[in-house]
């Protein structure tokens, strides 16, 4: 968890929605900000032992602030309600630099973005690059109401976007598939949105025919798994850089073996979802636990998340 941390200075909160609220980030003293890419996060640390990520929704000229935008959750893990309660303007907080999970496609001939609420952060710095260079791309955004949407001014002016409001499930699954119906030669697809939203766009981009790797998505949260929970089995995961085999016994994850044993990890999310701890996978068949990964990738078997997944194999081989 513990990697580089820049101090930044909120220089202005924004209240955009009822619920959700911008936080313009400066470095100290005037510090030029490291570059960032569209799809970019930032991890920032709220206080001891809080570590949130945020998607930047800067776009490309927009180099002297980073730009993040939250929604307070009613369910809040600390992180949401932290920033909407607890930060304002002049105070410092400790970041990552910039990290890309999310990357935009720039081969693509046709860009379709589709956002469910507040979602729409790493989408709105995709949308403000191609913008920018001029090039065609289509938004889809879904939202309880016109007044629970952010940045609408904004999407409705410069962008042919079109905003889906009041859909009940079915509905937005109808609407999502007619979007997902139109796919032509060279369509790339971008979403982003609650859990189930996402994984009913999975599922229909799948069904339809969409090449896996036209297909890019970034999870906030991780998909509800009670009901394909399955019961742990312990394991053992040999590291062939470090040669030395640990035990990982039901109850604890990869990474929380390898911290006991004073083995440096990666890691931000700790949830599956951002895809900092993720390694190669040497020997053996791992049991996928995160969103992270794609279907793609996690048929192949190549990588794994240390944080949430575990082995179907008695022993785990991994790159570390
Ligand atoms: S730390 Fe984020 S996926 Fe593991």
């Amino acid at each position: 968890m513990s990697q580089q941390r820049t101090p930044v200075v909120v220089r202005e909160v924004r209240q955009e929605t009822g619920d959700i609220k911008s936080f313009f980030l400066t470095g100290v003293d005037g510090a030029v900000l490291p570059p960032f890419k569209p799809g970019d996060h930032i991890d920032i640390e709220l206080q001891e032992g809080t570590v949130r990520q945020y998607s930047l929704c800067n776009g490309p000229l927009e180099t002297d602030a980073y730009h993040i935008s939250v929604k307070k959750e009613a369910a809040s893990r600390g992180g949401s309600r932290i920033l909407h309660e607890n930060v304002k303007e002049g105070d410092v907080l400790h970041i990552s630099p910039p990290r890309t999970n999310f990357p935009l496609t720039t081969e693509a001939t046709r860009h379709i973005f589709i956002a469910g609420g507040i979602g729409i952060t790493p989408i709105l710095s995709m949308l403000r690059h191609l913008q920018h260079e001029n090039r065609p791309c289509e938004l889809h955004y879904f939202t309880r109401t016109e007044p629970d949407t952010p940045f609408r001014g904004e999407l409705k002016a410069s962008l042919q976007s079109a905003l889906h409001t009041g859909l009940d499930a079915e509905r937005t699954k109808e609407q999502l598939a007619n979007i997902l119906s139109s796919r032509t030669d060279g369509s790339h697809l971008f979403f982003c949105g609650p859990a189930p939203f996402m994984s009913a766009i999975r599922a229909l981009a799948s069904s339809l025919g969409w090449p896996e790797d036209s297909v890019h998505y970034e999870y906030f949260s991780p998909p509800d798994t009670a009901a394909t929970a399955t019961v742990d089995t312990p394991f053992q995961v040999y590291l062939a850089k470090s040669q030395c085999t640990f035990d990982v016994p039901a109850g604890k994850t990869i990474l929380e073996v390898l911290r006991a044993g004073k083995i440096p990890a990666e890691s931000s999310c700790e949830r599956g979802t951002c895809g900092a701890c993720v390694v190669k996978v040497l020997e053996g068949t791992p049991e996928h636990r995160d969103s992270f990964l794609s279907d793609f990738q996690k048929k192949s078997g190549k990588k794994i998340a240390l944080c949430v997944s575990r082995s179907q194999s008695p022993l785990l081989t991994i790159d570390l």
